[in-house]
């Protein structure tokens, strides 16, 4: 069952705030999510994605803002946005005794235009795990029953709170699978996570959240860009004491320059030049390397250049 594509947003947030005592999880967020996006929530362990998704979710009052979802808002009509969306949670409690069918059927009954069970057990791919009991999957396949559990009431807008944290890398692809699959019928995710290569692979656009607040959004191309720096040098050498930051911002294709744990990283624009010049640079300082990499520049080094932190630095 295809539900009508919606023309207006899928969600927008204005100004949302929550506190938790004189803890700030929320700190005025603003979110424009439009139909048919996949957008992520970037951003470390408390920066308040999860505060900030369920309160969406009607799940969390807020102290303050405004949220509206497909045209509608929770004062005006919470049963209809109940049956719209999809929710699934940081860390989803199923019923150990019950089989992934019987999980299913019991979602089910929750929604007035729900899909057929096979219909959700084929989309997350475990249909030879229809008679299993819960307590015998393995984590992916749990995972992916709690988002079958979000699909099965064929929703709009698709919540998706950190879908492959301790996950395995075949798991991970696996959701990612799923979630390509939901995209592609033509509805709205809204998904946090912590790790920028999910962001990079999954997000047409994303917001990157820390403190509470959006602190960069674009497309994961259009932050990357926004760095100035296309690619990434790291390095490390014996002669730290003679190296100086403020020398290697000024040398040709550099554009930043941080030392963090023993490793340098440097920003640079054309790594032909940059190379190059940071080994004449090194030679005449008497700092021979100990190691050297580059890498395309990524979201996390976005991440890196506005709070001087990593993503996962917990
Ligand atoms: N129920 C709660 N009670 C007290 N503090 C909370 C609660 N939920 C979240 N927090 C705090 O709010 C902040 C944001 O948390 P959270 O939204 O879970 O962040 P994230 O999902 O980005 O890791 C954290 O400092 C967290 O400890
Ligand atoms: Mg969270």
């Amino acid at each position: 069952m295809q539900a009508a594509v919606h023309k207006s947003a899928a969600l927008v947030v204005r100004g949302l705030r929550k506190s938790y005592g004189d803890v700030v999880a929320v700190d005025g967020l603003d979110l424009d999510v439009g139909a048919q996006e996949c957008f992520g929530l970037l951003g470390p362990n408390g920066a308040g994605k999860t505060t900030t998704i369920e309160i969406c979710e009607g799940l969390v009052d807020r102290d303050s803002g405004d949220v509206e979802m497909l045209g509608r808002t929770w004062e005006q009509d919470p049963k209809a946005l109940r049956q719209r969306i999809g929710i699934s949670l940081q860390e989803t409690q199923l019923s150990d005794k019950l089989t992934v069918r019987e999980t299913l059927a019991l979602f089910r009954s929750f929604y007035e235009h729900p899909h057929d069970v096979s219909h959700v057990l084929a989309q997350v791919q475990l249909e030879e795990k229809a008679n299993a009991r819960i307590s015998t999957l393995s984590g992916g396949q749990k995972q992916r029953l709690a988002v079958a559990c979000a699909l099965i009431g064929d929703p709009e807008l698709l919540f998706l709170d950190e879908p492959t944290t301790g996950l395995d890398p075949q798991s991970r692809r696996q959701m990612w699978d799923v979630i390509d699959k939901f995209r592609a019928s033509g509805h709205s995710i809204v998904l946090t996570t912590h790790y920028m290569d999910e962001a990079e692979r999954l997000c047409d656009r994303i917001a990157i959240v820390d403190h509470g607040r959006v602190i960069a959004r674009g497309t994961p191309r259009e932050l990357i860009a926004s760095l100035g720096a296309e690619q990434m040098i790291e390095f490390a050498s014996e002669g730290t004491a003679a190296i100086d930051l403020g020398e290697l911002r000024q040398l040709e294709g550099i554009i930043d320059a941080r030392l963090d744990a023993g490793t340098y990283s440097l920003q640079a624009k054309e790594l032909h030049r940059a190379v190059p010049a940071l080994l004449a640079y090194l030679a005449s300082r008497g700092a021979p390397l100990t190691e050297l990499k580059t890498h395309s520049a990524t979201l996390e080094d976005v991440f890196v250049s506005l709070t001087g932190r990593h993503l996962r630095d917990e």
